[in-house]
């Protein structure tokens, strides 16, 4: 189970604290992750502040819910669970919405530890540097006695460097009896499940530790101080695993790749650049300064110049786009296709070798290969109320500043005349030309003087 009902007070925010991101997914995604490497039975959250919200985000996923109303802490939150596992024996993991680096090896060696201990409780600890803001674990002949928070610790306390990870394996069997035993008499006035140690241990229930030298991985996150921090550990980590695989980055420091984005050898990527979500960039790309890239799909050897912002696009070999492009939801480019500065697609396909090299808005379109946009090239393709589609086909040339009122379709290897306003299909092969025609005044300029 998944402690999430909490309020985040010290994150400020509107937005319930598991739902912020580490790594462009939410804390609570990443927590999911390593739970479900357990493949456990079931997967319960406690939801409680901003629980819609919570509830929205996991719809459609196998987890079962509880709520905890009002949130009167961690063993209070443990209880709403109850319900959800009566009658069930085994072992409960519980875990926290804001630990979001926890890997799934860590849980399973927290899980067997538990079992070959035969302990009643099992917590995960670290010793670390900065325990500030921990519960502290204070042990009597090297046994865990009791779990103390901070705000409640003495001094001495709080000199203690074994902290608590909040992330624990119970037996059932015992667990919900003893929580009706957690009193709410400290600091917080909140019911702790830390307490749960000591109550055990006068019980004579045994609880064993599992300390990991991992402690990167069990940093909860309560402020945004802390979220900057571990966000900073996770792109670190992926830059490693980048240049390890023969990526460069230029600059590290300003480099920002989501942990599932794949990025092919021989690519280079320039400081400034943003790389999201389930992007995929093939080998030998070059990527320069300021570009921010999401989901999106591209080839190798494509170059991306300063500037871009690429969302929901797929780019073939050897393209090259920029500086200044904007490519949204829905742009194909085709090999060695060509989208230069200050040019916009949308739900657009460029075919192979076709070139968009300035100033464009081509939305709702289908390009063949080796069509040339001439500069300025707008497609009028919404009406108002209704979207609608431009074709061209191959080998077209579309003349530079010419308006393609849609629906319209530009046949293979015809021309367009620059300037013009195209309203009209022009078949293939033809000339279509739509403009106001010229005419010259002469001597107008002497006859305006006199
Ligand atoms: C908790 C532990 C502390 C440990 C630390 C590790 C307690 C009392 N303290 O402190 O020993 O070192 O985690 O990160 O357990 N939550 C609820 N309902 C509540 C209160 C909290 O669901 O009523 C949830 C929160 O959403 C959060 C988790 O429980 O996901 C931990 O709560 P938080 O307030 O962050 O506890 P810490 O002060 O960090
Ligand atoms: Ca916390």
């Amino acid at each position: 189970m998944v402690l999430a009902a909490g309020q985040g007070t010290r994150m400020r925010s509107s937005l319930p604290k598991v739902l912020h991101k580490v790594g462009g997914r939410t804390m609570l995604d990443h927590v999911l992750v390593a739970a479900r490497t357990l493949s456990p039975a079931s997967i319960s959250i406690v939801v409680g502040h901003k629980a819609e919200s919570v509830k929205a985000h996991l719809g459609g996923t196998e987890v079962q819910f509880a709520l905890q109303e009002p949130q009167l802490g961690t063993a209070h939150a443990l209880r709403q669970v109850e319900p959800l596992l009566r009658g069930r024996q085994g072992t409960l993991v519980l875990l926290s919405g804001d630990v979001p680096r926890l890997q799934g090896a860590t849980l399973a060696g927290l899980v067997r530890a538990h079992q070959e201990a035969g302990a009643a409780a099992t917590v995960l600890t670290a010793v670390v540097e900065r325990p500030y803001g921990y519960g502290r674990i204070v042990r009597t002949d090297g046994q865990i006695a009791r779990i103390v928070e901070e705000r409640d610790a003495s001094p001495a306390e709080r000199q203690i460097r074994e902290t608590n990870s909040g992330i624990y394996a119970f037996d059932l069997e015992p667990l919900f009896e003893a929580l009706n035993q957690v009193a709410s008499q400290n600091a917080q006035g909140e019911y702790y499940l830390t307490d749960l140690v000591a109550i055990y241990r006068r019980r004579k229930l045994p609880v064993a530790t599992l300390v990991t030298d991992d402690v990167e991985q069990i940093r909860g996150i309560n402020s945004r101080t802390e979220l900057a921090e571990v966000s900073r550990i996770v792109r670190q980590t992926k830059n490693e695993e980048l240049m390890a695989a023969g990526v460069t980055l230029v600059d590290p420091s300003t480099t920002y790749i989501d942990p599932q984005v794949e990025i092919g050898a021989d690519t280079v990527i320039h400081p400034g650049v943003t790389i999201e979500g389930t992007t995929r960039i093939g080998a030998a790309c070059e990527i320069q300064g300021g570009v921010r890239i999401a989901d999106s799909e591209i080839g190798a050897r494509v170059s991306i110049n300063n500037f871009c912002v690429i969302v929901g696009a797929r780019i073939a070999d050897g393209a090259s786009v920029g500086p200044f492009a904007h490519l949204r939801q829905g742009t194909e480019l085709g090999e060695a296709a060509k989208v230069g500065n200050f040019v916009e697609l949308k739900k657009t396909s460029l075919g192979a070798g076709s070139k968009a090299s300035h100033l464009s808005y081509l939305g709702d379109a289908t390009i063949g290969d080796r069509v040339n946009i001439g500069a300025g090239t707008i497609t009028c393709n919404y009406d108002g109320t209704h979207k609608h589609q431009t074709i061209i086909e191959d080998d077209a040339f579309i003349g530079s500043d010419s308006q393609l009122i849609a629906p319209v379709r530009v046949g293979k290897g015809a021309f367009i005349g620059a300037g013009s306003s195209i309203t009209d299909d022009v078949p293939a092969g033809a000339l279509g030309i739509a403009r106001g025609r010229q005419a010259n005044l002469e001597g107008w300029a002497e006859r305006k003087k006199g």
